[in-house]
């Protein structure tokens, strides 16, 4: 079993626990649930974070649509913007009372669902993390995800080739790192997978993370936004960049990394060459940056895909039969959660055009 790897970076204890996958108290990977299946017309209850990114919005259209095509009810709701964790705690437990068999769960703040995770699967409901674990319960039943530490490994990995290929006769390189939100479960994921790759280069000297911010509670960029990214590359331009070269910079997602080169370009860090930034999620913008020669990368974690997989064990739960799973790496601090990995793919400039031949809304941005 592949066991996340917790480098020097400070992750809170909980999330540490929860994502080392070496907890003492793992072990139990039966899930529970709707053992004799469920009828179509069913309510599945899907509940999705905000919508910072392009991802999010996607895939709340894609299970109205796809639930309702497989003949379900389908009840999507979104923590709004104020509010947010307990207005995510309110619709889970409303669709809890209308009865909902599976209840898809995008959480805001994983660590904060378990009354609710538990009132849905006392109910007989299966309980579904969808993108971002649930953590520290055991009434959360299957989780679905791309395999968000090989993101964060992909990322560090395209920090390190990217700045290679921009920087041709460098030796060594200034970065600055960035993570996500810290009431997300994969933001120490992402930055744990990358640092497995950026660590050892910056233990050596190739690296040099000139503000010493190396640590995830400095990193990470509270609630996703943008602004939050662009004001702190801000002051780690005008505090540590006034007479030195940056080099590259880690961001953990396409939403943060445009905000970063906004923060660049204004700064006049831009020229003669833009540093390298990384993404995720092949938002549309970013993608035009990437083939305009500016964002380096970006990862394709095809929301339609793992849309379609989610229903798919909507589907096998209404047979009364257990969906497939294929990991064992998620242990929430409770319990090893059964997990369905998919593979995500790293985009550059190089291989966009074939990356995203088959998704009509990105494909022509790559002509
Ligand atoms: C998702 C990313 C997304 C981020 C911000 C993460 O949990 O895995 O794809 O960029 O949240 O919405």
């Amino acid at each position: 079993m592949r066991k996340f790897v917790i480098t020097t970076v400070a992750v809170a204890g909980v999330a540490l626990m929860a994502l080392s996958g070496c907890s003492s108290r793992g072990g139990d990977t039966t899930a529970s649930g709707s053992a004799s299946g469920f009828k179509k017309g069913s309510v599945i209850g899907v509940a999705l974070p905000d919508k910072t990114s392009e991802n999010w919005v996607l895939a709340g259209k894609l299970f109205e649509d796809g639930l309702a095509a497989a003949g379900y009810k389908a009840d999507v709701q979104y923590a709004p913007a104020t509010n947010t964790v307990p207005e995510q705690q309110n619709q889970i437990t409303s669709m809890t009372t209308k009865g909902a068999k599976v209840i898809i769960i995008g959480a805001k703040d994983g660590s904060q669902l378990g009354s609710q995770v538990s009132a849905a699967h006392s109910s007989g409901a299966t309980v579904i993390a969808y993108d971002r674990l649930i953590l520290n319960t055991k009434d959360v039943d299957y989780y679905v995800a791309y395999d968000n530490e090989k993101v964060g490994e992909l990322q560090g990995q395209a920090l390190l080739d990217g700045m290679k290929a921009r920087y041709p006769s460098a030796k060594t390189y200034n970065i600055e790192l960035f993570s996500g939100s810290s009431d997300d479960a994969n933001a120490p994921v992402f930055f744990n997978g990358a640092m497995k790759i950026l660590q050892p280069k910056i233990d050596d000297g190739t690296l040099k993370v000139v503000s010493g911010q190396t640590d995830i509670k400095q990193t990470a960029t509270a609630g996703w936004l943008a602004q939050n990214a662009q004001t702190r590359m801000d002051t780690l331009l005008a505090g540590n960049y006034a007479s030195t070269e940056l080099n590259g910079v880690l961001s953990p997602n396409d939403t943060l990394a445009r905000a970063i080169i906004t923060s660049i370009k204004a700064a006049g860090k831009a020229t003669p060459v833009l540093p390298v930034v990384t993404g995720q999620d092949s938002e549309a913008e970013s993608v035009k940056s990437i083939m305009a020669g500016e964002q380096y990368s970006t990862i394709n974690k095809d929301t339609r895909a793992l849309v379609k997989h989610s229903i798919q064990m909507v589907e096998d739960l209404a047979k009364g039969s257990k969906p497939a799973t294929n990991s064992t790496d998620y242990n929430n601090g409770v319990k090893v959660v059964p997990t369905y990995l998919l593979p995500p793919v790293l985009v550059t400039k190089q291989n966009a055009a074939e990356s995203y031949a088959n998704d009509p809304t990105l494909s022509p941005l790559t002509k």
